[in-house]
This record gives structure tokens, sequence and C-alpha cells, in this order.
């Protein structure tokens, strides 16, 4: 974190003590280290404890006067390398989340280009609340990053999720986003979201998967320097930008665009939730609702994970996902063999966990060897986290840069 320039913005929640303790933190691990506090914030804790800490002058005020002409936002959000919003509160999350600028840190918000964290901390309830879920969801889809908070006792007295995460915690995630592995030159494949197979004219079988995971991966491929594809199906989240994107439907059509794609990427990651079982025979029209049930026989639908790990090539990687009940380890470590892929990411079915969730809990194999166990994280450090244990393996084939001899 040498000279890394931070900026901290402080929310007024009861956490705001403990952001005392990552400016001492970050300032220990030599990063520069600016405070921007919301007026909230000054309730809990004064500027000068920040002032202090930090070595700097600290701002709240949008429209105070100043010894030097500049406008303060602007330059902030020019100066930060990174920004970490600790505590954010639920107000200040909804305001981010829809763009609005009404104080300094909303506005050095709505004018950063840098990578911006926010580590939530509030009441259960509040962190429960539909409308906070929502717009975390917003926040996560423009790119910004969460560092998820515990559970725990709580500032209300009440014990559940909420509780900001450790001050240590925020450091490891804003140093790793200074080292990321590196996938320059690598061309990666990602499938993300579900598939639907048809039952008649306008009825199927899915599964809940939003297509968070793969889109998380997709994204934090790209910002590793891959130049990405991507192949998904439906999902409820906004597509990223990548290189390329093809939508598909059905398990037929996804095995036939990753079939074709395959070939010219050097590492694959299946993180779509490819449907098991499709009906066995598609009913051509639409079927009538009658007095008797009906019955619905089920065949597996194609294999893809297997059938591409079959032909791949000595340098090309091929990465599956495994969601399991709890005590997964073993299922995933056999479907490794079973596939014959190289890595599988498993994640295990909860509330907080697998399909839906914004946040996951995943472990990484590789061949019968678990190389990473990430704690309660969300899907786009999770994402982070598989990337940066993958960049490290010598198979991966990079296209060499070009140099340009004067
Ligand atoms: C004692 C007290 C504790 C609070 N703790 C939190 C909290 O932990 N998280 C939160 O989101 N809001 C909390 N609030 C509510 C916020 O302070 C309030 O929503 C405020 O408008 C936030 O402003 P800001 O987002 O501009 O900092 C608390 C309020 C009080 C009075």
């Amino acid at each position: 974190m040498k000279e890394k320039k931070i900026l901290c913005i402080v929310t007024g929640g009861i956490a705001a003590y403990k952001a005392a303790f990552l400016v001492r933190l970050l300032k220990q691990r030599g990063a520069l280290v600016r405070v921007v506090m919301s007026k909230a914030a000054t309730e809990f804790v004064t500027p000068l404890t920040f002032e202090v800490l930090s070595g700097n002058p600290v701002s709240w005020d949008l429209f105070a006067p100043r010894d030097e002409p500049g406008v303060e936002h602007v330059e902030l959000a020019t100066w930060a390398e990174r920004i970490i919003v600790a505590p954010a509160t639920a107000d200040f999350i909804s305001k981010s989340a829809h763009g609005a600028a009404d104080d300094l840190a909303s506005t050095v918000i709505a004018a950063a280009r840098c990578p911006v964290y926010l580590a939530p901390a509030m009441n259960a309830g509040m962190w429960e609340n539909p409308a906070v879920k929502r717009n975390v969801a917003l926040l996560e889809g423009d790119g910004r990053r969460f560092v998820e908070p515990g559970s725990g006792e709580l500032a209300c007295g009440k014990t559940g999720p909420g509780r900001m995460a450790e001050p240590e915690e925020i450091v490891g995630a804003l140093e790793r986003s200074f080292a990321p592995g590196n996938l320059d030159g690598v061309r990666v494949l990602v499938t993300a979201g579900r598939t639907e197979e048809d039952i008649d004219l306008v009825r199927y079988i899915s599964n809940r998967s939003s297509g968070r995971m793969g889109f998380a991966i997709a994204r934090a491929a790209r910002e590793m320097g891959a130049s990405v594809s991507l192949v998904y199906g439906p999902v409820d989240v906004p597509v990223p930008e990548v290189d390329s994107a093809k939508s598909v439907r059905t398990s037929a059509e996804m095995k036939r665009a990753v079939t074709m794609a395959f070939p010219r990427c050097n590492l694959l990651i299946m993180a779509a939730a490819v449907a098991d079982f499709m009906p066995a025979g598609k009913n051509p029209g639409k079927m009538k609702r009658g007095v008797k049930g009906i019955e619905l026989e089920l065949r597996p639908t194609p294999d893809i994970l297997a059938s591409v790990s079959g032909k791949k090539k000595k340098d090309q990687i091929v990465v599956g996902f495994a969601l399991e009940e709890k005590g997964g380890e073993e299922k995933a470590r056999e479907k490794i063999r079973k596939k014959g892929c190289d890595y599988m990411v498993l994640n295990v079915i909860s509330e907080t966990t697998g399909f839906v969730a914004t946040t996951n809990r995943v472990t990484l194999f590789k061949g019968n060897r678990k190389v990473l166990e990430t704690g309660l994280v969300s899907k786009v450090e999770a994402a982070s986290m598989i990337l940066d244990k993958i960049s490290s393996d010598t198979r991966l084939k990079r296209k060499p840069k070009r140099v340009v001899r004067e």
C-alpha cells in the first residue's frame, strides 16, 4: 500500500469509530490517506480524530470556503486511487445507487472514476430490507465493490448480519485490488446465467441462477487484462461490458455456442447453471390443462463441461462450478475426476450463498487439492479471488505483447 492514495469516506453510523482503526491501519501500511465525512458522521466521531490519524485536513461541507480556489469534490475524486466508504450507511448506499450528489461525500462518489469500495454497517433489519438489497445490487451492477458485513452482535443490542467488516479485512480487499493476478493477453470464455428447457410452446423448466457470479467473473477477468467472451442464458442482472457476448436460451444452444468458441480460448470458466434435465419430448403446441395431472419424462441434457474437457489442449484450462448442499467437498472432487476439468468451484446452497444471493462462500479445487477457501464475501470479491488463484497457473497461455521498436 506504500504511497497509494486512499480516500476514506466515513458516513453516519455507530461503526464510524471503526473507521478510525481503518485509517490507522492504512497509514501503518504506508498509504496516503485523506478523509471525507458526511455531516451525520461528525455526530459520531469528530473530524479532529481523523485529521490526527490521517495527517490531513478532513472535509464534510460541500460549500465550505476554501483557502485556495478549486472544486474540492472533483479534486478529491481525481486524487484518489481507491475510495473506501466505511461505514456505508443504508442512507448513503441509497443515495449513491441513484447518483445523488447533495453533500460532499456523495458528490465525490458521483465524480469518482477510480474503484469504489463500500463496507456497509447497519442494523440487521436495515441490511435485510428489500430496498437496501435493491440498492446494493444497483451499485454492484455499476461495478462498485462491497466488503460484506459480517454477522454478530450489533450496536442495537441484537445479533444478526450487518456488522461492518473488520478494518483488517477491508485493508486486505484494498491490497488485493492493487496487486491482482494478471490475465494480460489471456482469452477467457465465461458462461453465465441459467438455461430454459422447453416443455411445450409456452412452458419450460429452469433454475434460479441470477447470472451474478458469472458476470462478476467476466468483469473481474476484464479488469485483470483478459479479453473476455461471454455466453449467457437468461439472467436477472445487467450484462457487463465484454469483448463479445452471445445470448442463448437452452442447454443445446449453450453447448453449440461454447463448442464454437472453446478452441479460441485459453481459459474457460463455466459458471452458468445449465439445466441437468430436459423434457424427453417437446410438445409442439400448448398442452391443455385437462382434469388429470400429466407425467413429465425428463432426460439428461448434454454434458457441456465433460464434452469440452475431453477436447481441451494441453495449454487450455477448464473451470467448472458445483452447487451442492452441505458437505459437497467430496462431490466436487468427484466431479473434477468425472468431467476431466482442471478446477472446480464449489458453492453451497444457503440463503446467503449459491443462487440469487449477492454473496457467496466458495472453495476452489485444483485437481484433488483445495487451493482457496473464501469466507462469506460478495460475488464480486469471490470472482477476484478465484481468478487471482487461477492466473498464477503456469499452463495459462498468453498472447505475447507486441514490442514496438523505434
Ligand atoms: C445512534 C444512531 C446510530 C445509527 N447507526 C446507523 C448505522 O449503523 N447504519 C446506518 O445505516 N444508519 C445508522 N443511523 C442512521 C443514520 O445516521 C442516518 O440515516 C443518517 O441520515 C445517515 O446520514 P449519512 O448517510 O449522510 O451519513 C444511526 C442513527 C443514530 C441516531
